[in-house]
């Protein structure tokens, strides 16, 4: 448990927060006996708006459970009608208006006169605000001069950390460690809840299947169970116990749904996915995120089966509010409500406003256009003020847990104190070696393999154009802040082997170079007794708005990284990227080869423990690995179809009928070049077989479990011992798949439903139980709805996706 971020937290348990008068509107005496009541009312519960508090108890991690993070909290119910009832139809809808105010991350801000519409009123929310003393401007203009004193709501893309960057969250989630994921979040949390920002767009937990699509770096990859974990954990770190608490943020699943199924990989591109595959892939670690107590969701750009996810009653409404009762608040993307006339599903603004906000986005990001033309829709019946005041009631849910109406000031003594702990930079350090995936490591002639770098090693030349990369990108959240003390894998090597012996050279640039840049880096190669090459991505090519229809790497890299490996010298690759990059001559070449994604503020320390194998790299892909680009998308737990290939070689072309006519390509193999779950490390790890408490289980006895009927013990277990067969220590995490087959929908051929951590000394082994739910095997069924059939089931405890030994039973009715 990473204590001391908490702990430092508690210096300000003891101090008091700002305290301003609250100086009532210059508007009309009834508004103003109307909002002095308001005032008294708040007095009288000790909760006077802008007078002074004491503190906020801070969240330990230990008392974080969904259910109490106060959005549902009843408490605050009579002091939200008392405002809704107090409140003008204008006053209302600025609730639900949110602007850009600091560097855009889109097009088109709306507009920017905020000063002016905060203090009428006019803005319940302001995002993009990273600079401190602004945003304590616009929140002291929100409380002081606004006619009701409603606080502000701040948010930001605070995805991998704030000062303090954590990996790219598709590095977090290759650590498979939720608990882990959770501190990090905590920490993104205590340090931007330190300037102000209480609400961060994130988790992103769209399943992402296709390398291609930039946001693949900003989730948590292909599968629905470890994607729901990692959901999970993002919203507890984020929330903590109590949204009260100063030095958390209200988190925001998004983007809701299907927007990682973008066409092609093409950003902002059309999804079309059946009921089937929503409710088995998509919406899972949605439902994990509220379960968890999100307290608000984002509607996604994407349309979805044809109605853009923005306007959809079916997601918004049906789903998300009748069949799981959500009741937090749900903010558009970024204009998505204006981009309804681009989808052409409006023809006009109006129009536009009317079908975003009756399916139920509350929330209006940037258009303008709920500011633009709700009213007017009141007016003319086509909106209710009583479904207005519905989501007013769920944004000012929001900002009640977040006890802003108590605390809406920065406390500037935490504002300065609360960055770049030590704590927090050891967590950031441990967060980035556990997100490495060491995706090669073959043993040379000698039998021994490149990594950990010997000791023997006196000479390194340091190659490529990501070398100097200390931080990975800068987070996407503005806070372009300095990063004192942090050391630089370079300086990290330097260190280690003294200045002399790092031989540097950049080879070119990430998407240019010339033969002299290449010729200089053979060079170097040839002077040094060893070579790093850092290759990749910059890191503004992943993320939003960064589709790739090459997953190459980019610029003259490729022949960097060839005639480098052509010296002869040994090669160490660590690539940097925010996806999986398709280069199958260095795994075929290469002997060792790191995916190091983008992993933050410590990635110096951390990649330099990791190659001198002071840490061994035990994190494992949550993405199958394309060979190329034309087998995207590509994914693990993908249907058989009626003609897999089975045991017939795709590594040449068909050259029979059997081998022709079966789901394949003619000029690549079907498989990844990595499965998803795979990761080495430097010991190795044996598995025992598959071993199943139960031959059969009664799908009329855990259908009963399900609906809640009947509640027994676990419906299986399963088990297999896991053997440290290598020469250190090493952790692994194991994994565990069911495949059912003889359903009434056509499921996975192997589907994740379980995984575990576990420390191994060597020669260690240590027998792995999991214990499965009936939900492990209910499917969604030809009727449109989640239960168990009768079924063949295999099962596997394997190291990944590919691997393992299988046990068998059946489901029998
Ligand atoms: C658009 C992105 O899709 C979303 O993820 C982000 O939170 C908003 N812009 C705000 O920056």
């Amino acid at each position: 448990m990473i204590r001391s971020p908490l702990q430092s937290a508690s210096f300000f348990l003891s101090l008091t927060f700002q305290s301003r008068t609250t100086p009532c509107g210059q508007n009309a005496w009834l508004r103003r006996i109307g909002a002095l009541l308001l005032v008294l009312m708040f007095a009288v519960e000790g909760n006077t708006p802008g007078f002074a508090q004491a503190s906020a108890p801070v969240s330990k991690p230990d008392e974080r459970s969904a259910s109490n993070t106060g959005i549902a909290d009843p408490r605050f119910d009579a002091r939200i009608e008392s405002l809704i009832q107090g409140m003008t139809l204008e006053e209302k809808i600025g609730q639900l208006v949110q602007y850009s105010a600091g560097q855009p991350t889109g097009p088109g801000t709306g507009r920017t006169d905020y000063k002016d519409m905060i203090a009428h009123g006019q803005i319940g929310s302001l995002l993009n605000v990273a600079d401190t003393q602004l945003l304590d401007e616009y929140q002291h203009i929100a409380v002081e001069k606004s006619r009701l004193h409603i606080p502000l709501l701040f948010g930001l893309d605070v995805i991998h950390g704030f000062r303090t960057e954590f990996p790219i969250p598709l590095g977090m989630a290759s650590t498979w460690d939720p608990a882990l994921v959770e501190k990090a979040a905590h920490v993104a949390a205590f340090e931007a809840s330190a300037i102000g920002i209480r609400w961060t767009f994130s988790p992103m937990v769209d399943i992402a299947r296709d390398a291609r699509w930039g946001r693949i770096a900003q989730g948590a990859g292909e599968d629905p169970h470890l994607g729901s974990a990692i959901a999970a954990a993002y919203v507890r770190g984020y929330q903590g116990s109590r949204l009260d608490a100063p030095d958390t943020m209200a988190a925001c699943a998004k983007h809701f749904v299907g927007y990682g199924a973008a066409e092609a990989g093409r950003e902002y591109n059309a999804t079309e996915i059946s009921e089937h595959t929503l409710r088995e892939f998509y919406l899972p670690p949605f439902h994990a995120a509220i379960d968890a107590g999100v307290a608000t969701l984002m509607s996604a750009f994407n349309s979805l089966n044809g109605v853009p996810a923005s306007a959809n009653p079916f997601t918004l409404t049906d789903i998300l509010r009748n069949q799981w009762g959500f009741k937090g608040m749900v903010v558009s993307d970024w204009s998505s409500v204006g981009e309804l006339v681009a989808h052409g599903i409006a023809a006009d603004d109006r129009t536009a406003a009317r079908k975003a906000f009756l399916a139920g986005a509350d929330m209006d990001m940037v258009s303008s256009l709920y500011h633009d033309q709700l009213a007017q829709l009141v007016h003319s019946g086509a909106v209710t003020e009583a479904r207005v005041d519905e989501s007013v009631r769920r944004v000012l849910r929001v900002k009640f847990a977040l006890g802003l109406f108590e605390h809406p000031y920065l406390d500037e003594a935490r504002a300065k104190q609360s960055f770049f702990l030590p704590a927090s930079l050891q967590l950031a350090q441990t967060v980035a070696e556990r997100s490495f995936v060491l995706l090669k490591n073959a043993a040379g002639p000698d039998g021994k393999s490149l990594l950990p770098i010997s000791k023997d090693v006196r000479t390194i030349a340091l190659i490529g154009p990501l070398a100097d990369n200390p931080y990975g990108p800068d987070s996407w959240n503005n806070s372009s802040a300095p990063k004192s003390g942090v050391r630089s894998f370079p300086d990290e090597l330097a260190r280690r082997l003294g200045e002399s012996n790092v031989i540097r050279s950049a080879g070119g640039g990430i998407l240019d170079g010339n033969d002299a840049d290449l010729s200089a880096a053979v060079r170097a190669a040839k002077r040094a007794d060893f070579v790093i090459l850092t290759l990749g991505e910059s890191s503004e090519m992943s993320g939003e708005a960064a589709s790739r229809a090459y997953l190459g790497l980019p610029g003259r890299q490729e022949e960097l990284l060839e005639a480098v490996v052509n010296t002869g010298k040994p090669v160490v690759l660590i690539l940097f990227s925010g996806r999986p990059l398709t280069i199958p001559w260095a795994f075929e070449h290469v002997p060792s080869v790191v995916a190091a994604w983008f992993p933050g503020t410590e990635t110096g320390p951390a990649l330099a423990r990791t190659l001198f194998g002071e840490s061994n790299p035990g994190g494992k892909l949550v993405v199958s690995w394309p060979r190329s680009v034309g087998q995207e998308p590509l994914y693990y737990n993908s249907l058989s179809t009626g003609r897999p290939p089975g045991k017939i070689d795709l590594t040449h072309p068909p050259t029979d009928v059997p081998s022709k006519y079966v789901s394949r390509y003619i000029d690549e193999q079907n498989t990844p070049q990595f499965p998803f779950g795979y990761g080495g490390s430097y010991t190795t790890f044996a598995y025992g077989p598959t071993e199943i408490s139960k031959t059969a289980l009664s799908a009329n006895e855990l259908n009963r479990e399900l609906s809640g009927e009947v509640k027994t013990s676990d419906a299986l277990a399963a088990a297999a011992t896991v053997s440290n067969t290598g020469l250190r220590e090493g952790e692994e995490v194991v994994q565990l798949y069911i495949g059912v087959e003889g359903t009434s929908t056509a499921q996975p051929v192997r589907a994740l439903k379980g995984f575990q951590h576990v420390a191994l000394s060597p020669g260690e082994t240590r027998r792995i139980t999991f214990h499965l739910s009936p939900d492990a095997f209910a499917i969604w069924n030809e009727r449109n709805r989640f239960a168990v059939e009768p079924a063949k089931v295999r099962v596997w405890i394997a190291p990944d996706s590919a691997g393992g030994a299988d046990a068998k039973l059946e489901i029998l009715p």
